[in-house]
Formats: C-alpha cells, sequence, structure tokens
C-alpha cells in the first residue's frame, strides 16, 4: 500500500521537493496512487547527491592509464581452430545466450519509435530489429540450437517494442520461451536548480539510467534466474544499432573459455589516431575504457614497436560476460554520469514547457564502468567492415548513420 498524502508531503519536504505535488489535486485516483507510490520508492538522497555532484568534474585526472593487451582474431594461426572448437561445443551445448540493449533514447537519429524499429533503407526495409533476429537464428542454425534473446527496453519505449515484436510474430521467436523482454532503471530528471521534473501525465519525470543498468536489470527482473533454468553461462551483450552485430562468435567464447576470464570484449582499431570513440585501456591497473575527450593527443598517436596505436582499440559494445560475472556486477549499483539533455516538463501551474535548449540532468551508469571489477579480461581485435555498421546519427550528419550503415550491411552481404 502507498504512503498517505500527508506523508508524501512530509517526506518532500525533507528534501526540498515539495512542488512535485503542485498538480495533486488535478490528476485521476489511478495517477495519484501511481505518484504516491514514485515518492514512496523514490531513493531522494541519492538523487540529491547525484545534484550536488554536477557541477563538479569527474575527477579521474589523476588516474593511472596504461594500454591493455588484446589478440587479433585474424592473426591468430593455429590458435583460431583451438579456440573456435572450444566455443562452438559451448554454442552447441546451449551454453550462450544474446542481449540486446534497446533502452536507449536515441535522440540523435531522432527516429519516432524505438531505435530497433528503424529501417535503415534496405530494399527488404527490414528493421534494425529484424537484421539481428535474422543473424541470430542464422547462426543458431550452425550450431543446431536456438540461442535464446533477451531484450532490454526502458519504460518509455517497453510496449511499443512488444507491441513492434507482435506485430512480426516475434520474427519466429516464442515469447517467454525464447524471446524474453525486460525493462531497465530509470532515474529522475532533475533542472539546474536541482528540483525534480513532472512530465506531461503529472507522475515524476524519469529517463533510463544509462546501458550501465543492464546488469542491475537483468538481475532485478529474473532474467538472470531464467537463463540460469536454461542452463546459460555466457550472454552475449550488445546494441541494438549495429546492424552487423555478431551474437554469436565461437571464437570469441573459447577464448573467454580456455584462459578463464569472466569478460570477454571485441573491439575493432580505431580508423583514425582521433576518431571519436571510447577506446579499451587499464585504469589503475584495472580494465575500462577511456573516453576520446579523456586522452591528450600524444596518448592518442602513441604507437608500439609494431606501429599499431596503443589506444586504439575501439570499445564497440560487443562483450561477453559469464553469467556469474553478471550477478556480481547486479549486485552494486555503478557510478552514474550526468549529461544535460531537453526534457519538456510541467511548471508550477502545470503547463506544459517544451524547451528549445538543455535545461535537465539526466544520470547514466556505463556498461564498461563494470569492467573496473574484473581482474583480467580478454579483448579481440575483430575486423570493422565485418562487424561494426553503427546507427547513431540522422543521415545529415554523414557518419555512422543509415546510410553509412547501409553500405557496410550491404558489402558484407554482398548486396548489390
Ligand atoms: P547510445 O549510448 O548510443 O544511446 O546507446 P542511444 O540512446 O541509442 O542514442 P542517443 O545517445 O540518445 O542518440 C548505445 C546502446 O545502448 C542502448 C541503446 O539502445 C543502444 O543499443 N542503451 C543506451 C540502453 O539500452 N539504455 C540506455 O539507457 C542507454
Amino acid at each position: 500500500m502507498s504512503i498517505n498524502i500527508e506523508e508524501a508531503k512530509s517526506i518532500l519536504k525533507k528534501y526540498g521537493q515539495e512542488h512535485i505535488l503542485n498538480s495533486y489535486e488535478k490528476l485521476d485516483d489511478h495517477y495519484k496512487k501511481s505518484l504516491l507510490n514514485q515518492i514512496e520508492t523514490m531513493d531522494f538522497e541519492l538523487i540529491n547527491s547525484l545534484y550536488k555532484n554536477t557541477d563538479k568534474k569527474e575527477k579521474n585526472e589523476n588516474d593511472e592509464i596504461t594500454p591493455i593487451d588484446y589478440l587479433d582474431k585474424y592473426k591468430l594461426k593455429d590458435e583460431y581452430k583451438y579456440y573456435e572448437n572450444i566455443g562452438k561445443k559451448a554454442i552447441r551445448g546451449k551454453k550462450l545466450a544474446a542481449v540486446t540493449m534497446a533502452g536507449g533514447q536515441g535522440t540523435r537519429l531522432g527516429h519516432d519509435g524505438p531505435k530497433g524499429t528503424y529501417d535503415i533503407g534496405l530494399d527488404s526495409h527490414k528493421s534494425l530489429f529484424e537484421l539481428l533476429s535474422d543473424t541470430l537464428k542464422e547462426e543458431g542454425k550452425k550450431y543446431d540450437v536456438t540461442i535464446p534473446w533477451f531484450i532490454m527496453t526502458s519504460k518509455e519505449n517497453n510496449k511499443d517494442t512488444i507491441e513492434f515484436f507482435e506485430k512480426h510474430k516475434y520474427f519466429g521467436f516464442q515469447k517467454d520461451k525464447n524471446i524474453f523482454f525486460f525493462n531497465q532503471g530509470e532515474l529522475p530528471m532533475v533542472n539546474t536548480e536541482g528540483k525534480i521534473l513532472i512530465g506531461e501525465n503529472g507522475l515524476i519525470k524519469q529517463a533510463a539510467d544509462g546501458h550501465g543498468g543492464i546488469y542491475e536489470s537483468l538481475v532485478k527482473t529474473g532474467m538472470v534466474k531464467k537463463m540460469k533454468e536454461l542452463g546459460i553461462e555466457w550472454v552475449f551483450i550488445g546494441g541494438v544499432d549495429n546492424c552487423l552485430v555478431k551474437m554469436v562468435d565461437p571464437v570469441l567464447m573459447g577464448i573467454a573459455i580456455d584462459k578463464n576470464v569472466t569478460v570477454a570484449c571485441k573491439s575493432v582499431v580505431k580508423a583514425n589516431p582521433h576518431e571519436k570513440v571510447g577506446v579499451f585501456c587499464k585504469r589503475n591497473g584495472r580494465p575500462n575504457v577511456i573516453e576520446y575527450s579523456e586522452i591528450t593527443d600524444e596518448m592518442a598517436e602513441a604507437r608500439d614497436k609494431n606501429g599499431e596505436l596503443l589506444y586504439g582499440e575501439s570499445h564497440i559494445l560487443c562483450n561477453l560476460f559469464s553469467i556469474e560475472a553478471i550477478e556480481r556486477m547486479g549486485a552494486s549499483p555503478l557510478p552514474y554520469h550526468v549529461a544535460f539533455k531537453k526534457a519538456s516538463y510541467l511548471d508550477e501551474n502545470g503547463e506544459l514547457v517544451v524547451p528549445d535548449s538543455p535545461n535537465a540532468y539526466k544520470f547514466e551508469a556505463f556498461l564498461f564502468d563494470a569492467f573496473a571489477a574484473v581482474d583480467e579480461m580478454a579483448v579481440l581485435r575483430v575486423k570493422r567492415e565485418e562487424e561494426f555498421a553503427p546507427v547513431k546519427n540522422a543521415d545529415s550528419v554523414g557518419i555512422d548513420c543509415p546510410k553509412t550503415a547501409r553500405e557496410l550491411y550491404k558489402k558484407f552481404y554482398h548486396i548489390d
């Protein structure tokens, strides 16, 4: 049972968020109850402390950054087959599940609807979801298994995503048998005065808590339990917006199993030293990803004795985890990073305000922050043209956009 209005007032007073009840009387009973429930379950201490940190620069300038070792898939020679055989055996043994992170807002692409429903303009007019489902089914066939597919949505796009899958008969998967949907967590958005925003529906305005929320959501929503029931030991986690994502890779799996690591990640070499991508590194001796904005020109251009970039392995959100690693990572929250975004809201008079410039803080966790909890991790360099065709921006931007992804996809699949 939810708290009553007086109890809600007293909680909000304590945290200086009394405005949240401004439109309470205008709400119908269902929404009144939902709002009280939000107030009861909200971690206001956390929100206040996140807001207090918004004016502080992230304290990482004293971190010790060093290069990380990696393997190049196409320089493996004899070990290639060796790892591949180990991986194939595990896949045939139904030890692998695939997770697609589809909870992002896709603001840069500007598509009206979940990003996975986007048609990149192939003659087939297949959506990103369908392109991903095609590869997953094809790969499964090679090993005579159906790889279970788990799709992470946000509260905002969950309904539309499931309706889309329903309309397409789950692309041949069976709901709750080999395809599962789960929601990621959310955090409220806060204005520059630290006040929590109220959304158009009169409730607290929340936004997805970043792709780093995945571990906690996999655990909290019972997906890890489900995976264990299915006998899964390894989980590939990738983004929805890479139409060449290779979710089933026996070499990657073989390396993880043989080297006894709990996380194995794929990288592609940077297109040029100054490409704006995060790269794998060691931070204070632990595996991590360093953002392009954190790297000096000198570091970005530094090369090893073979002429390879020391910080050249881009993180492409193609990562394999043991199920124990996910459980461990899901047990404690990751740090949150702050982004300043445009967000519409109801003002103190209950009027809708649609800003034309950023007005609110959004808090997000990054998936790769969890790598720091791992002692050793494998990084496998793969070929960009085979595995990485991101759809991030609108075509007008010209890079990582539907046009470039479509060209890469067609080239890979030899489509004219
Ligand atoms: P991006 O960081 O590129 O974000 O997500 P985005 O939301 O798709 O796009 P922008 O930044 O708003 O333009 C990389 C992957 O992580 C997923 C996305 O769906 C995409 O597959 N993601 C991101 C989530 O699942 N949840 C999040 O909260 C954020």
